[in-house]
């Protein structure tokens, strides 16, 4: 489906962003590891998420969904049902990377998973070497893609260096690591968001973090009885660059989640000089049990170029396109590097963001790990082709609101994947 954001005079308004993609998956699957039913408010009901729900439900748990609360009844840690077909992961590679931690501590049975086209081109060998070091077998396609057969084992616990900072491999782990005779310690290159560290918590689990490191001790049950999910911080980004970059704009965002390791993008905004005001969480040391919300106001502002680099990517890496949209209105030279995971999210995103925003007007090149783009003012606009990427669909319907000719988005219906209203709310805004 194609649609057409025309030029706006100003975005007005006060909005609650989407229910946060990540933390709805997350609070599904501990759900289904729970004995004990778990509540959970403002689930995401989006593509992604809707995947889960129904793959915990072929794994043997129960879900209830009344009104804005979704109740999962669990089968418990070591008690995952055996499937009569595939697991089905759609369009979520968050779900592809983080059940097989899970299955692969249900000695004696096995799983299989596989999505769609874009999964399909998605490594899973990063998720595979950890799960075997601990005794769970694993088949890939090619030996590294979907789809993927795990066999559930008695699971030994390790020690893990990441080569790649990666939330969903480290959660994966830290899953897998429930199960596992002692304590398992997980590393990364970069922090990552750490939301499966602070659900495990509220759980009851034995896990600590120092410094790029955490150790999870194995666990008999979850206890985690109720989870409210925040606003998701990657969808409210596309509202935020929508407020930064049309002039005459002043939005409020209610309740986004403001937990630092999601926060990346909103310090680069401000480092760009866009006006952002809120509540954000400062970096801790320590592991926080809960997830923080802020509002967020937001004002059209002149923008100033920066620098992203490695280790802030993992902490912006959903937003790093519209890095690049600010980019192209941004007084100089903006720079992304370290950033080469984008080439394997749901399109390569490097090439996708480079040709999409070049097809609009901007001067941007594309490096091995990231981009270069040069501020020239606007763009004129034209059509942008989402390619069934969610990301780019929302960032190319911002840059029709703020381009001089207005954009037609080939593929919008992809924002359903995390942001099911985005449409409505970002024209509902516009005057
Ligand atoms: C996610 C982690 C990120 C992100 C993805 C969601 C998660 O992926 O891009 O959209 O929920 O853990 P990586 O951690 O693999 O970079």
């Amino acid at each position: 489906m194609k649609l057409r954001f025309e030029p706006s005079s100003g975005l007005v308004g006060e909005l609650r962003a989407p229910a946060d993609k990540s933390i709805s998956h997350r609070a599904a699957l501990l759900g289904a590891m729970s004995c004990e039913p778990v509540r959970i408010e403002n689930y995401l009901h989006a593509a992604d998420t809707t995947s889960t729900l129904e793959a915990v439900q072929a794994l043997g748990a129960l879900v209830e969904i009344r009104d804005a609360e979704t109740t999962i009844r669990g089968t418990g840690l070591r008690e995952a049902r055996e499937p009569d077909g595939i697991i089905d992961v759609g369009n979520a590679g968050t779900l592809m990377r983080l059940l097989p931690g899970w299955l692969a501590a249900q000695e004696g049975r096995s799983f299989t998973l596989d999505g769609d086209h874009s999964i399909r081109r998605r490594p899973v060998d990063r998720i595979a070497l950890p799960l075997r070091q601990m005794g769970a077998e694993l088949d890939a396609r090619d030996g590294r893609f979907p789809p993927v057969t795990v066999r559930g084992a008695r699971l030994r616990a390790i020690s893990s260096e990441l080569p790649v900072a990666s939330a969903q491999v480290k959660s994966c782990v830290l899953l897998a690591a429930l199960a596992a005779d002692g304590a398992t310690t997980v590393g990364e290159p970069e922090r990552s968001r750490d939301h499966t560290e602070r659900m495990l918590l509220r759980a009851g689990v034995n896990i600590h973090r120092n410094g790029r490191h955490v150790t999870v001790v194995n666990a008999d049950e979850l206890i985690l009885d109720r989870v409210c999910v925040p606003g998701d911080p990657s969808s409210a980004a596309f509202l935020v660059a929508a407020g930064v970059l049309v002039p005459g704009s002043r939005l409020l965002l209610r309740d986004v989640g403001v937990n630092w390791t999601r926060t990346g993008f909103l310090r680069i905004v401000r480092r760009m000089r866009g006006i952002v005001l809120g509540d954000l969480e400062d970096e801790s040391g320590e592991l926080a049990a809960d997830e923080p919300v802020s509002d967020l106001d937001v004002a059209h502002g002149a923008l100033e170029a920066t620098e992203v680099e490695a280790d802030e990517v993992p902490l912006a890496i959903d937003e790093l396109p519209l890095v690049a949209l600010l980019g192209c209105y941004a007084e100089g030279e903006t720079l992304v590097r370290g950033a080469q995971e984008m080439r394997i999210k749901e399109i390569d995103r490097i090439a996708g963001v480079v040709e999409g925003l070049r097809g609009l007007g901007a001067d941007i090149e594309a490096t091995d790990d990231g981009f270069v783009v040069r501020g020239t003012g606007g763009l004129r606009g034209g059509s942008i082709d989402a390619r069934g990427d969610h990301r780019m669909a929302m960032m190319g319907a911002v840059a029709g609101l703020a381009s001089r000719e207005g954009v037609e988005v080939v593929g919008i219906e992809a924002a359903a994947v995390s942001y099911p209203g985005f449409v409505e709310d970002l024209t509902g805004l516009s005057s």
